[in-house]
Parts: C-alpha cells; sequence; structure tokens
C-alpha cells in the first residue's frame, strides 16, 4: 500500500499541511526541529493509534489547540481509501473512512499499515518490557485489529482486579470481595489467554524472519532470537515443582517431567492455566496488592548468540537487534500480504544517522525495494546512495514542491 495524500491541521507543529506523496522512496531532508518527524509520527499514529514518541495524545495537539485532525489517502492495490482521525483534548478520539459518519478511532486500525523506525527502537533492546511487549501488540494490532479489543478487555480487567486486590492489602478485605476476586479471576483468566495465545503465535512468525534479518545486516557471526518469557509459565512450572517435592519424585535427578509448552495449548486450556496460577498466587496478590501473574507482566527476552541482548550487547548490536525487530514486523506483514493484504508502508526516521556505512547501505539495500518508502535525514549525506528516489525538502510549514527533484 501507499499513501498519496497526507494532510494535517494543528498536529504538533503544524497549522495546516499537505502532502502528495508516491510509491516508492521519498527522502525528506530537513533541517533540525523543522518538523519532519512530526510528519513521520502522524503517519504512524494513524496506523496504530500510538505515537512512537511520547505515551499520551496531548503533545500531538498543536500549542494551544482541543483538536488535531490527520487525513490520509491511502492506495491499496486499485482501491483508495480516505482516512480522517481527529485527536481531541477532552473527548474521545473518532475516525471517518471515505467521509462516511464518525467511527471509533479503533475502527481505523489495520487499514493503514506501517513499520516505522526511529531512534526511540533502541528502547525494545535497552528498555524495560512494557517497550517490548507494546511492540508484539502493536504489530498483533495491524495485523489482526480485533486484538485491539482484547487488549483493551484485558487492561480493562486488570485495572478493576488490581484495585480489588489493593483494597485487600488496606485489610478491608471481605469473603464478599474475595467472591468477587473469583469473579474478576475468570475475566481476566480469559481476556489474558487470548492475549498470550495470539503473542506466543506471533513470536513463533517473527522468529525466522528476525534470525535472517539480523544475519543479514550483520557479518552473521551471532545468531539473534526471541523467548517469550511467560508469568504463567513461571508459576505452572513453580507450582509443579511443588506438587513433586510433595510427591517425593521432584528431587530426583531427571525425574521432572518438562515443562509444559504453552504455545501447544488452546486459548480455552490457556484460560484454565491462569485460573489455576490465580489460584496459586492469590495469597501473594493479595499481600502485594496487584496482579502478579499474567500478560502485563510478560516479557519477550531477546537474545544474541548465547547471551541476552539487553545488558550484553554492544551499541551497534543493539542497533542491529533493533532494526532486525522492525524488518521482522514488515516480513510477518508481507506474508500476510501474499495472502490478500497489502504490504505496509515502510518509515525511517532518522535512523541512518545513528549507523555506520556498512549498516546503511546493507539496509538501505533491503528496504529499497518496498511498495513505499519515507525516509528523514537531516543531512542528505547520511543517506546512502543504494537508497535512490525522489528527494524532497522540508521547509518550515511543509515540503518545498519547488526543489522536488
Ligand atoms: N504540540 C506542539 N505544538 C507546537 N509545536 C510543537 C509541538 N510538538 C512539537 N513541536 C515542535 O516541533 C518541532 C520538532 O519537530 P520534529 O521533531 O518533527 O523535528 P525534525 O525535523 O524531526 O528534527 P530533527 O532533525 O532534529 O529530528 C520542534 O520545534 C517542536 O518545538
Ligand atoms: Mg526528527
Amino acid at each position: 500500500m501507499y499513501l498519496e495524500k497526507l494532510s494535517l491541521t494543528d498536529f504538533r507543529s503544524y497549522a495546516q499541511v499537505d502532502l502528495s506523496l508516491e510509491p516508492g522512496v521519498t527522502v525528506l531532508v530537513g533541517s533540525n526541529g523543522i518538523g519532519k518527524t512530526n510528519l513521520m509520527e502522524a503517519i504512524g499514529y494513524l496506523a496504530t493509534l500510538n505515537s512512537h514518541r511520547v505515551s499520551t495524545d496531548a503533545p500531538l495537539l498543536r500549542f494551544g489547540t482541543e483538536r488535531a485532525m490527520i487525513r490520509a489517502k491511502v492506495v491499496r492495490g486499485e482501491q483508495a481509501t480516505v482516512l480522517e482521525l481527529e485527536i481531541n483534548a477532552s473527548r474521545a478520539n473518532r475516525g471517518r473512512i471515505n467521509r462516511s459518519n464518525p467511527v471509533r478511532a479503533r475502527d481505523l486500525l489495520g487499514i493503514c499499515q506501517t513499520v516505522l523506525f526511529a531512534p526511540e527502537d533502541l528502547a525494545l533492546v535497552k528498555g524495560d518490557p512494557s517497550n517490548r511487549r507494546r511492540f508484539l501488540d502493536e504489530l498483533l494490532v495491524s495485523l489482526m485489529p480485533r486484538h485491539a479489543a482484547t487488549r483493551s478487555d484485558y487492561d480493562r480487567v486488570l485495572k478493576q482486579r488490581n484495585a480489588l486486590l489493593k483494597s485487600g492489602r488496606t485489610g478491608k478485605f471481605t469473603a464478599g470481595h474475595e467472591a468477587t476476586l473469583d469473579v474478576w479471576d475468570q475475566h481476566m483468566a480469559r481476556a489474558g489467554a487470548e492475549l498470550l495465545h495470539a503473542r506466543l503465535e506471533l513470536v513463533d512468525r517473527l522468529q525466522p524472519h528476525l534470525k535472517n534479518a539480523y544475519a543479514q545486516l550483520t557479518d552473521g557471526s551471532k545468531e539473534a532470537s526471541a523467548v517469550y518469557r511467560s508469568t504463567l509459565q513461571d508459576i505452572l512450572d513453580d507450582d509443579g515443582a511443588a506438587a513433586r517435592s510433595v510427591a517425593g519424585t521432584g528431587t530426583e535427578p531427571g525425574a521432572e517431567s518438562p515443562a509444559e509448552d504453552l504455545r501447544l495449548l488452546s486459548v480455552e486450556q490457556l484460560t484454565e492455566r491462569y485460573i489455576q496460577a490465580f489460584a496459586a498466587a492469590r495469597r501473594r496478590e493479595l499481600e502485594r496488592g496487584i496482579s502478579l501473574v499474567g500478560p502485563h507482566r510478560d516479557e519477550l527476552e531477546l537474545v544474541l548468540g548465547s547471551a541476552p541482548a539487553k545488558g550484553y550487547a554492544s551499541h551497534g548490536e543493539t542497533w542491529s537487534m533493533c532494526l532486525s525487530l522492525r524488518l521482522a514486523s514488515y516480513y510477518v506483514m508481507l506474508d500476510d500480504a501474499r495472502t490478500g493484504g497489502s504490504p505496509p508502508i515502510l518509515i525511517l526516521d532518522d535512523v541512518f544517522a545513528e549507523l555506520d556505512v556498512q549498516r546503511r547501505r546493507k539496509l538501505a539495500a533491503i528496504v529499497s525495494g518496498a511498495e513505499q518508502v519515507l525516509v528523514t535525514a537531516a543531512v542528505e549525506d547520511d543517506i546512502p546512495a543504494e537508497l535512490t528516489g525522489r528527494r524532497v525538502k522540508v521547509i518550515p510549514g511543509g515540503i518545498d514542491e519547488q526543489g522536488d527533484r
């Protein structure tokens, strides 16, 4: 797919800006602070309803305004779709598809698909686990928009369950609370199982692409992989070990039964396992006043060779891992495109300046064949020659059409 038009109103630094874009490579060059990332952020937001820079909407609204608009024309094969997204300071965001009646913002998900590379991606490796969970969930929603509801159901139940556990901690926990907690356990087990099931499947799909992308970007001396560490697995393993030791079999070497592979379980089976795990964790959860088991505490561990990337990888390796994760998402989406979808738009915001010459060239060679690639740079020399295509200058307020070549 590709974006043919982008128009922003009161978004970040722009009162109004209108851009025409084309398939193929477009490199946007302009000085620091001119508004290049703001443009890319708007496209990413339209695709995911998240900014890659901030976690709330407020900074997206131009100073002093209450409402921002992102409008875009997305072309997918023969079909063009006009998307409009209204970001509001004091009420729910809304969308429109082909000038229809307003719909929930969430209904726009999946129509414009992007893979965005940015310097902030370093947090995928170096940051806390929430960065990696967000990476998985965002990709999940892009591929299967119905999982936006899975996520928000889970978040809602988690919040309510935590509030209840917290009240238990303050000593006001009664038998009535206990019964209510049982009900929340059921809800959270179901929503958690759906999310976990989808994430595990996604990690399996990402895995081979991550390995290949890392090999392509580097000299291939180390292998990249990702392991999903579930808090459910931990507690089931602990529980299993405890049961075995009670039975007197856990102490003999080799007597332990192998850990259950969660990837082989259905949503229903995972739901049961969660209920089991919540029961095992209840006392600890009541003591701590928070939910300790569930996808909200899981980790996607990134591994380079035999060591975790976090804390061990060099700066260059960290970058290669981040790029490989984004490339892997792109390839997973491409696999989907082969079965009826459309290749996502690639956005590379400020990444070339961060890379050495070798990696620049390799990345450029990999991405240049995508249907649409939007690249930003403050210095044109940072863009490798392999990335041929349209070069445009970003000036205050938009693109300099005169300078287009
Ligand atoms: N909500 C906002 N309202 C008005 N201006 C904003 C808002 N948010 C950011 N800006 C302005 O937008 C500018 C930053 O734009 P942007 O990050 O797109 O720059 P850039 O061209 O990507 O620069 P660099 O090359 O340094 O990455 C800053 O000058 C900032 O003050
Ligand atoms: Mg920028």
